[in-house]
């Protein structure tokens, strides 16, 4: 007889990293994750908001906030959440990050590599700091949080599993904005997932990342309102997405019911990359 899979499909009691979870996304994934079970470390630049959103998830669930780095988790009913300041640009802080979230909470078992910028620009008027900026926060720090990982998991003689954060504009050109360097850091992201994917296989690191659609957040509420009613023109579903609906794929790629699964670029955009 199969094992139950629902008894698969969980992330209850695991130790999960959550990078830009303080809004967004990463917010509702680090929600979502807590109320699973799963013990989370939001690690983001902006800690006041970091770690407003720790306190937040533990009240509902029972428990009580962990200051930033340093302070040790209450136990309470569901799962703990911490916060720490992290820039994912600064490999540096990215590992003292990674060391307080074990110390605090016991081994790594999986990360969601989530944290990215966006700037709209058209190509010829870019400058070499904007240019950089977007390249070192969604692909550098993608890569500095995938290795700290690894790090992690290898240390502890255990495998483990990294998402990270792609998007559909790592396959496709997003119109009307302009954003060439956002586009090209996703689809190396892309690149850089398969690629680890193979090198840690035999380590029992998976590797998976999640391209999502537009989805309404943040970072897309302050957008220009007819580049969002043209996008919702153009999306075979006819509105964009929202964060819950994205999770669900990050529970299962961190569970132990995609046991065979690594390498996937996992879209997730109401049917926008078919047409
Ligand atoms: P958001 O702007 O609402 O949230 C991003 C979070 O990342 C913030 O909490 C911010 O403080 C944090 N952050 C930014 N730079 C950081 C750094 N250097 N170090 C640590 N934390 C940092 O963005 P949203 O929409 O939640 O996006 C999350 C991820 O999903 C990004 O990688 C984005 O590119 C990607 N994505 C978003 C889509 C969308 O339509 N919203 C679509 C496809 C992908």
């Amino acid at each position: 007889m199969n094992e139950f899979i629902m008894d698969k499909l969980s992330v209850n009691g695991k130790n999960i990293i959550v990078t830009g979870g303080a809004q967004g996304i990463g917010k509702c994934a680090a929600e979502t994750l807590a109320q699973c079970g799963a013990n989370v470390g939001i690690l983001d630049v902006n800690i006041g908001l970091a770690d407003a959103v720790a306190a937040e998830i533990n009240a509902q669930s029972g428990g009580k906030a962990v200051a930033n780095s340093g302070g040790k988790a209450a136990a309470n009913s569901g799962g703990k959440t911490a916060a720490y300041s992290c820039d994912v640009t600064d490999s540096s802080m990215v590992t003292q990050a990674f060391a307080a979230f074990t110390s605090d909470f016991g081994a790594l078992d999986a990360v969601f590599n989530n944290a990215g910028i966006v700037t709209h620009n058209g190509a010829e008027d870019v400058g070499d700091d904007e240019w950089k900026k977007v390249i070192d926060v969604n692909l550098n720090g993608v890569f500095y949080v995938a290795r700290e990982a690894a790090r992690c998991f290898i240390g502890a003689g255990k495998g483990g599993s990294i998402v990270n954060m792609a998007s559909m504009s790592g396959v496709i050109v997003n119109i009307p904005q302009q954003q060439a360097s956002y586009n090209a850091s996703k689809a190396a992201v892309i690149q850089l997932t398969k690629s680890l994917a193979v090198e840690w296989a035999d380590k029992g690191i998976r590797v998976n990342c999640l391209s999502p659609g537009y989805i309404a957040t943040e970072m897309t509420g302050k957008l220009r309102g007819d580049w969002k009613s043209f996008w919702e023109s153009l999306i075979p579903f006819k509105r964009m997405g929202r964060p819950d609906e994205l999770v669900g794929a990050l529970v299962y790629l961190m569970s132990d019911a995609s046991s065979y699964t690594s390498g996937l670029n996992m879209v997730i955009d109401g049917g926008f990359t078919c047409v």
